[in-house]
């Protein structure tokens, strides 16, 4: 994820400051630096692919200056490779205003074109670099900030969070912020920005947090907050009482904690990035695929490994029951070893968080010689997946600390969603009114996820109540396939022997290993089926095992008398995307699972964050 950081104060020092405070965000993940730095004769900008080294070493060589106020970034790519050219800091087009920026701008297209049409030009691939051509356009009228900065972000659509300087006001830093954290840190004749705490904790821990719409301006004696309209507004000042590795993790104990909370965020972001306030369809045309191409296509195959092979069997579910397109999943271990039948009219989408699985990459690769066109559904913009692919689907989770996957699945499942729609439309099997509403439902995930992680606690007691010798996942139609991750995600962390089971698929083998000390979470929330799967966990009920229901509000409570020892329920809507909401408590188990019996949660044992071997 990107990193800002920004400093002022009255000795020379900014620039050391601004390195210092990157190296604290390092552990988010970039793949390129950048600094800004105030001078009497303009603002200087340098930057680095690479590590923070990279950058430290350049300006060692070239002698940069200290300085006294400055801005930093490191950069997570999301539009346009890991460069020098398009790491942060980016200029405004006579080099009169520099900003970093954290957050995506879904409308950059369309103002980078009127831009161009001004006669504006473009160094850079990013979305960041519009940001200070249109601060600049305004401030060229008034050599007003505060007006040039908010007349700006109201042409903006998407998330950001701003570092701003103006090459005319050395002595000054501005913020702002819409859905993208920063905080602003109060110092003794000196003052910060961060998007993140760690970054400025070893020097202050007095921050105020900037609310969407906020403008911060600061010098190295106070710090006013604006709203758009430019009037004061005054921010409670917060006293951070985290020590430096709970700040890293946004005062959550552990990263994937911290990236379970992101999700209403993340899931946000990737549906924004597809989907237009007045437009009744998906914004697809950069994957290529037209009617024509999907006409022509003679087969489907997803190709993943784990959690990602998990979203592509929800992904193909769905292809198949909305687009009516026969796909086949699997996973990329086997499918590169077995000959498969591929050509031409073969479409090949691989699904990876990493974008670097050994697996999934030979796969991609084997494809692609054989002829077919590759669509990767990838997290890690620039990975060797998103660059071999011919076309990508960016989910736009951010970096994914801990080993075990949970905001990156769920954009995933985000992209299935999205991608469904596409094909579904292409093929005629939905229409632009149904497209509307199904877009209104998406709109409405990341708030019901929010609704279920307010239920954090009660889970939480239902797991330090149960201590199960083996644990069951079951249902149908998508319910199956969400108990798959959930029983992934249990082996993974908690380390506790768990298995998946269709629930028809019970009573042909496993029902045979039920037993008193047996934990069965059942995954009722397909209305169809629900009443079968009740039936499957009656079965199991009466052989001794403890069945908790991870069900749906529509669901009638009464069919669960009896039955379910313990259920969360969980906000209904559409039932294709209750796959998503349903797993939000099974990542919840698996944690609190593993924090129970006390093992590593982010660095389970045996495993690693991206398998680049085979
Ligand atoms: O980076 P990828 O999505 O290609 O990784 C695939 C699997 O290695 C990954 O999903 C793994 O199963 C996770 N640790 C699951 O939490």
């Amino acid at each position: 994820m990107c990193g800002i950081i920004g400093y002022i104060g009255r000795e020379e020092k900014a620039s050391d400051m601004i390195m210092e405070g990157l190296a604290k965000l390092e552990y988010r993940g970039y793949d390129s630096a950048g600094i800004a730095l105030a001078t009497p004769s303009g603002i200087l900008v340098e930057k680095t692919k690479g590590k923070l080294v990279n950058l430290a070493d350049h300006l060692a060589q070239i002698g940069f200056p200290k300085g006294y106020a400055g801005i930093g970034h490191t950069r997570w790519a999301t539009h346009g490779e890991p460069s020098d050219i398009n790491a942060h800091p980016h200029w405004s087009q006579n080099h009169d205003v520099v900003v970093v920026h954290n957050g995506i701008i879904e409308n950059y297209m369309q103002l980078r074109q009127e831009l161009l049409q001004n006669g504006d030009t473009f160094l850079s691939e990013t979305d960041t670099e519009i940001i200070p051509h249109i601060i600049a356009q305004y401030y060229e009228k008034d050599r007003d900030p505060v007006r040039a900065i908010s007349q700006a972000i109201s042409r903006m659509r998407g998330s950001y969070a701003l570092g701003i300087m103006f090459a005319d006001r050395p002595g000054e830093l501005y913020a702002a912020r819409k859905d993208s954290p920063l905080v602003v840190g109060l110092g003794r004749h000196e003052n910060y920005i961060a998007s993140d705490i760690p970054a400025v904790l070893s020097h202050t821990r007095d921050v105020y947090f900037l609310e969407d719409y906020d403008i911060a301006i600061l010098d190295t004696e106070q710090i006013r907050i604006v709203d758009r309209a430019g009037h004061s507004v005054s921010r409670d000042v917060f006293h951070v009482t985290w020590d430096v590795a709970a700040a890293e993790k946004g005062g959550f104990p552990h990263f994937m904690l911290k990236e379970i909370h992101e999700q209403p965020h993340v899931v946000r972001e990737t549906l924004n990035s597809r989907l237009l306030d007045d437009v009744d369809a998906p914004k697809m045309e950069d994957l290529g695929i037209s009617k024509e191409v999907l006409d022509g296509l003679k087969r489907i195959y997803m190709v993943a490994c784990g959690t990602s092979y998990h979203a592509a069997m929800v992904g193909k579910y769905l292809i198949e029951r909305v687009a009516r397109l026969s796909t086949i999943v699997e996973t990329a271990s086997e499918f590169r070893y077995r000959d498969p039948i591929i050509d031409e009219k073969t479409l090949v989408i691989v699904v990876s968080q990493s974008g670097e699985t050994a697996d999934t990459l030979a796969a991609l690769r084997m494809s692609k010689q054989a002829g077919a066109k590759v669509l990767g559904i990838v997290n890690v913009v620039g990975s060797s997946i998103s660059r071999e692919a011919d076309y990508v689907f960016y989910t736009w989770a951010g970096p994914e600390i801990a080993v075990a996957s949970t905001k990156a699945y769920s954009c995933q499942l985000a992209a299935m969603y999205l991608l469904t729609a596409h094909f579904a439309m292409l093929r005629g099997k939905m229409t632009p009114e149904e497209f509307h509403e199904l877009k209104g439902d998406l709109i409405g995930l990341p708030a019901k996820i929010g609704e279920i992680l307010n239920q954090e606690e009660e889970i939480k007691k239902i797991v330090d109540a149960v201590d199960p010798l083996n644990v069951f996942y079951v249902g149908r139609g998508l319910d199956y396939y969400t108990g798959m991750e959930g029983s992934l995600k249990l082996k993974e962390i908690a380390y506790l022997h768990s298995e998946a089971y269709a629930a028809g698929e019970l009573k042909h083998g496993p029902i045979a290993m039920i037993e008193p000390g047996t934990l069965v979470i059942g995954i009722v929330t397909q209305k169809s089926l629900v009443e079968k799967t009740i039936s499957n966990l009656k079965e199991v009920k009466a052989r001794g095992a403890q069945v908790l229901c991870i069900a749906t509000e529509d669901v009638d409570p009464s069919l669960m008398d009896g039955v379910a020892d313990e259920r969360i329920i969980i906000p209904a809507g559409n039932w294709m995307f209750t796959s998503l909401l349903a797993n939000i408590p099974q990542q919840l188990i698996a944690y609190y699972m593993s924090v129970k019996k006390g093992y590593d949660v982010d660095k389970p044992r045996n495993l690693a964050k991206s398998v680049t071997v085979e």
